[in-house]
């Protein structure tokens, strides 16, 4: 098979869903002598970069832990700061996002979102509602667990005499339902960890860890990720010789 789509113009091995855990925010900025929150400051600068990058690769679905179900229990001066920053962020890119093709969703719990954030967001979801190049999805205020959990009760809801749930039943309740299949998740920031992000959606994903902290993650260590992935074999249980013939199948 072509490594090449030539009428996309896009490598048919890129990754259609990336996720990245954006880690390293608070020890960027202490190795700088500065406040934990500059480090989010700057980080919010490396997400536009890597969200042009993610545009220009092919990638079609870019998923970023922005704040997890448990970083509620961090000091509350740098939880309100940093859902200013949300507010912030949001309402100045918006017009760039919209121009750049890009679609805004939100996965996680909002309803504990102070109405001035839930008011932004809700904003620039419905302001990007219609671009389908990039899929730009942010997870806030999101578990795995409560993911799993929340699809669950979504799902029983829907079908309340039950009685067993397949693995089939709970895709489409998932907080990613509709995106294509995770196949790439980032971590920066050095630790080996998933932190209880996408833990349902990472089940086959390609993992990928770089040392370098989000701040410091620009679009060259992005591209490097997705090149990186693109060397990889995923098997999903085959042999590697039935993946070989598989591809060999399809190039005829
Ligand atoms: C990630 O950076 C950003 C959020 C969790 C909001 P951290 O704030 O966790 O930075 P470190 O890991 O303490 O350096
Ligand atoms: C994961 O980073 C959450 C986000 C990047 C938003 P943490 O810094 O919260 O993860 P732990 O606590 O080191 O596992
Ligand atoms: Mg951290």
């Amino acid at each position: 098979m072509s490594r090449y789509d030539e009428s996309q113009n896009i490598k048919q091995n890129t990754p259609k869903h990336v996720a990245i855990i954006m880690d390293g925010n608070g020890r960027w900025a202490k190795a700088r002598g500065k406040k934990r929150t500059s480090g989010h400051k700057a980080g919010v600068e490396r997400v536009r970069e890597v969200v042009e990058a993610a545009g220009e690769l092919g990638v079609s679905s870019l998923t970023l832990f922005a704040f997890s179900s448990e970083n509620w229990s961090r000091p509350q001066e740098e939880v309100s700061f940093l859902m200013e920053l949300f507010v912030i962020a949001l309402n100045r890119e918006v017009k760039m996002l919209r121009k750049n093709g890009v679609r805004l969703q939100f996965l996680g719990d909002k309803s504990r979102f102070n109405p001035k954030l839930q008011s932004s967001i809700n904003k620039a979801e419905e302001a990007t509602a219609d671009n389908e190049h990039l899929t730009l999805n942010i997870a806030a205020n999101y578990g795995g667990r409560w993911d799993i959990c929340n699809a669950v009760n979504k799902l029983l809801a829907s079908k309340p005499d039950l009685e067993r749930v397949e693995e089939s039943d709970i895709e489409p309740f998932l907080a990613t339902a509709g995106l294509p299949a995770l196949d790439l998740m980032i971590r920066t920031g050095g630790e080996t960890r998933i932190s209880n992000f996408l833990i349902w959606q990472a089940a086959y994903a390609e993992l990928y860890f770089s040392e370098l902290l989000w701040p410091d993650f620009d679009a060259d260590a992005f591209k490097a990720a997705v090149d990186d992935y693109s060397k990889r074999q995923r098997r999903f249980g085959k042999t590697g010789e039935q993946v070989v013939e598989k591809m060999s199948l399809n190039a005829e």
